[in-house]
């Protein structure tokens, strides 16, 4: 069975979120199972100088506004996947971040530039692009790639099935109507039956309307989305489509989310932890904290939005700071919450600390030396740090919603006798819920001995890959 991937990023070579780091792995993870497994991405600059061995395979423009479009093949680095990269320069050759520009805005031709994603897609489902190889199953992921089962479902001799997986419903690729004349698709597709959203173009919907199968990133997002307070205004689509909607949770890349390599200070498993204190005091030094705080260190790895409840964070700080706790956060994001957070750390020198930036090889080095991982988000389809932590012996403190209802188990007695537990979590959305669940891992924290059984707990759950790219196979041999 050969299957396309269509999506914007891909660990190592492009990576803004979670989106990244799912591209990079489940692939892998479908080749070995034994299917045959292609990308398809952007040239963007990271996916040129990082891919190996690329090679054209046809020229493709002028189309959608580049005069110069080439289709080319290579391998991913690491998997040695092939992949299809679509070089346009004039689209896509841009540094920094893949859908803003400098100045902070959406680049104001990314209809065009992720349009052109689709329109690839869909041609080479056709077989028109590659004599070579073509797509049994096109699966395309967020809105970027939104457009492709659109395309596809344009050419009535075309009957590839399409998957489309939701990794954020709040990211719902709308533009101005007016830029359908760029886009080639016909009329008719303009209702609200079709891609338009309240007056404009939905690059999401079109995924939601025109694929054969929805997927989204848990099973508990894949119920929520379909209410008023989660489906951002599509969720009576999500209904209407309910039948070909399921849930199928993330895993994690271990070669990657793992403790005992050599990303940080003292590397160590779960049977042998040791080195997880070593990992506290290097990062606690690295960052100016005391090294003799009484309480958690609590850490951040994290978009700074208020998806992510951040601001419920900067609200509960002086709850958490009480006890003699401690707050490290490594993240970028809304200009107010960076803010936020650099004040913090500028009047509670010793137990506040803020890197504003991404950093790769930091967040590793985060997951290691903390304590507690807080991931208080508003929504969150899956969520991926939560798994990290868990791995890393890091107590989670999620709020119950999307992917983190799913993977994180509250400690309670109850759990606690059970041996379930697996971190702290809790309900509201407010900065009171939060700030009492914080103050109870710290109470929490000074029994060492409960403690360190749940840590190991965690460190040995099993999130890999494995179950969730076999459900993938299920979905795609149902096609
Ligand atoms: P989302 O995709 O919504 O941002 P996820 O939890 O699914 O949330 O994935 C976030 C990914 O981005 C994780 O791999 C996390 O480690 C990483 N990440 C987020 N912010 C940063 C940062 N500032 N520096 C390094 N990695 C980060
Ligand atoms: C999105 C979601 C996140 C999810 C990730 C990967 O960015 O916000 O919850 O883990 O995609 O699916």
């Amino acid at each position: 069975m050969r299957i396309l991937h269509v999506a914007s990023e891909l660990f190592p070579l492009v990576k803004t979120g979670g989106l990244a780091d799912v591209m990079g792995s489940l692939p892998p993870a479908l080749a070995n199972r034994g299917l045959d497994v292609r990308v398809l991405l952007p040239g963007l600059p990271g996916v040129l100088a990082g891919v190996v061995g690329l090679k054209p395979v046809m020229q493709i423009g002028p189309v959608f506004g580049a005069a110069v479009v080439t289709l080319c093949v290579a391998r991913l680095p690491d998997s040695g996947l092939p992949v299809y990269v679509i070089d346009a320069p004039f689209l896509y050759r841009r540094e920094g971040n893949p859908y803003v520009g400098p100045d902070g805005h959406d680049w104001s031709d990314n209809h065009r530039r992720f349009g052109l994603l689709g329109w690839v897609a869909a041609h080479l489902a056709s077989g028109e692009l590659d004599s070579e190889w073509a797509p049994d199953i096109v699966h395309a992921h967020d809105w970027h790639a939104g457009l492709a089962s659109a395309y596809i479902v344009q050419n009535p001799g075309l009957k590839t099935p399409t998957v489309f997986t939701i990794h954020n419903l709040a990211f719902r690729g709308i533009f101005p109507m007016e830029c359908h004349h760029d886009l080639g698709l016909p009329m008719r597709k303009l209702t609200p039956h079709g891609i338009e959203f309240h007056g404009k173009i939905s690059f999401l919907k079109a995924g939601l309307v025109y694929s054969s199968k929805i997927t989204t990133v848990s099973p508990n997002y894949a119920r929520e989305i379909c209410t008023p307070e989660f489906g951002c205004g599509l969720d009576g689509v999500l209904r209407d489509r309910g039948g070909d909607l399921s849930g199928i949770l993330n895993g994690v890349d271990y070669s990657v989310w793992n403790p005992a390599d050599a990303k940080i200070a003292v590397p160590y498993t779960v049977d042998n932890p040791e080195g997880k204190k070593a990992c506290k005091a290097a990062l606690q030094t690295e960052f100016g904290l005391s090294t003799d705080a009484r309480g958690p260190l609590f850490a951040v790895v994290s978009r700074l939005t208020s998806q992510k409840g951040m601001d419920l964070l900067l609200a509960a700080l002086p709850e958490l700071l009480r006890d003699g706790a401690q707050l490290i956060v490594l993240g970028t994001g809304e200009g107010d919450l960076e803010a936020g957070f650099r004040y913090a750390a500028s009047v509670n020198p010793g137990n506040v600390a803020v890197y504003i930036g991404y950093d790769e090889e930091m967040s590793h080095r985060f997951m290691a030396g903390a304590d507690v991982l807080l991931v208080p988000s508003r929504f969150e389809p899956c969520g991926l740090t939560q798994l990290y932590a868990l791995r890393y012996g890091t107590l989670p403190l999620v709020r119950r919603v999307g992917g983190l209802a799913d993977t994180v188990i509250d400690i309670n007695d109850e759990s606690l006798a059970a041996d379930r537990a697996t971190g702290f979590v809790f309900d509201d959305a407010a900065r009171h819920a939060l700030g009492a669940r914080i103050r109870d891992a710290c109470e929490f924290f000074r029994n060492q001995d409960a403690w360190g059984r749940v840590q190991r707990r965690g460190m040995r759950q099993n999130f890999s890959w494995d179950d969730s790219a076999a459900h993938y196979e299920e979905l795609y041999r149902s096609l």
